[in-house]
């Protein structure tokens, strides 16, 4: 067969019990099993064509055409499946991201899922959804998690092929998150330079390590409890803990903006004062994301933006998993991002 081709859609995921850092760098082994909620407010379209008449891998993302380091990073984990099968044919890869890339929203999370799919698809590779998820991690570890909707746990597992992911709960019981948008610039410490300089610097690490298996324990409880308060909880005290541990790294460094810890107060405030349910979170960016009940997203949000009217609130409720596009949807969806985010550059 001279072509083939695959298009699919990955939203994104939030952790509450984060990952942070990695066992095998070269495998993407994490040193902790990690949680989280799939959203389906930010999601990446990917389409990918594989053809004998190509002589290099291409990747355009949003549009544009990418540079060699880019292209390196998509060729690397196109050869994971090339190798697996024996492919020898070179890729053109397309994708449009409805995520501000790169802000701590997460992108490649839902980046490298919807290549994995889109890839597997294109290939013909017939791969359970488990599976598909320990190539996804590959990519980037959290895109791991994003095969799957609603919460997801990610099992650090044994090897490569046991480190996948499995849903856990649909969460369709009245949640949502409310994404307060400090910053959509392109993040300073990337998270794989972050993770790993803390693993190898902070004296906190080992609590961390110790701390998020005891962590993610009691929030499978929560969940299977349908347990509101503690989730968040658990979510909010775990995401501090991964931010302590960068504090403690040598040399420190930290994902907080003076806006980030602004956010974070009106959070508290509005929790205090109004009683509503809401519980925070971030991830490698200057981002807050708030865990909250879907019944009371809007209230939450006329509260929050009073005390923060300069700032994007984004309101999210759960995502699906991964799922396969066709062609007249991908042409819905390039059609979609020129109105809604439009083409860069
Ligand atoms: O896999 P990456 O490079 O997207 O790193 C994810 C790190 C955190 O977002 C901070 C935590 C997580 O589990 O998603």
């Amino acid at each position: 067969m001279t072509q083939s081709v695959g298009i699919a859609r990955a939203h994104t995921n939030i952790a509450l019990i984060k990952y942070w850092g990695k066992r095998d760098k070269e495998l993407f082994l994490p040193m902790n099993s990690s949680l989280s909620l799939t959203l389906d407010a930010f999601y990446t379209d990917t389409k990918v064509v594989f053809d004998t008449a190509f002589t290099e891998d291409r990747f355009i993302l949003n549009g544009l055409e990418q540079d060699e380091k880019e292209i390196r990073k998509i060729s690397r984990f196109l050869d994971l499946f090339r190798e697996y099968i024996g492919e020898d044919r070179f890729a053109v890869v397309e994708s449009l991201n409805f995520v501000p890339t790169a802000a701590g929203l997460a992108s490649s999370a839902s980046a490298f899922a919807a290549l994995a799919l889109a890839t597997a698809t294109a290939l013909n590779i017939d791969l359970s959804r488990q599976a598909l998820s320990s190539f996804a991690r590959r990519g980037s570890g959290s895109s791991t998690r994003s095969l799957f909707g609603g919460f997801v746990e990610w099992d650090m597992g044994t090897c490569s092929e046991d480190s996948l992911a499995r849903p856990i709960d649909e969460a369709d019981w009245d949640i949502g998150m409310l994404v307060i948008a400090v910053d959509k610039a392109k993040k300073k410490v990337a998270s794989r330079e972050g993770m790993d300089l803390t693993v190898a610097t902070s004296p906190f690490y080992q609590a961390w390590v110790e701390t998020a298996a005891q962590d993610l324990a009691a929030i499978k409880e929560a969940i299977a409890e349908r347990d509101f308060e503690k989730l968040g909880r658990l979510t909010e005290h775990n995401g501090m803990k991964m931010h302590a541990t960068t504090l403690s790294a040598n040399p420190p460094f930290t994902y907080w903006s003076a806006a980030s810890v602004r956010a974070q107060e009106a959070v508290r405030q509005v929790r205090e004062e109004s009683g509503l349910a809401a519980y925070m979170t971030m991830d490698a960016g200057p981002n807050v994301k708030v865990l909250c009940r879907a019944s009371q997203m809007e209230e939450l949000k006329r509260e929050l933006s009073v005390l923060l009217p300069e700032f994007q609130l984004i309101e999210s409720l759960p995502g699906q998993g991964a799922s396969q596009l066709t062609e007249e949807e991908w042409q819905q969806s390039h059609s979609r991002f020129q109105k809604e985010v439009g083409y860069e550059g």
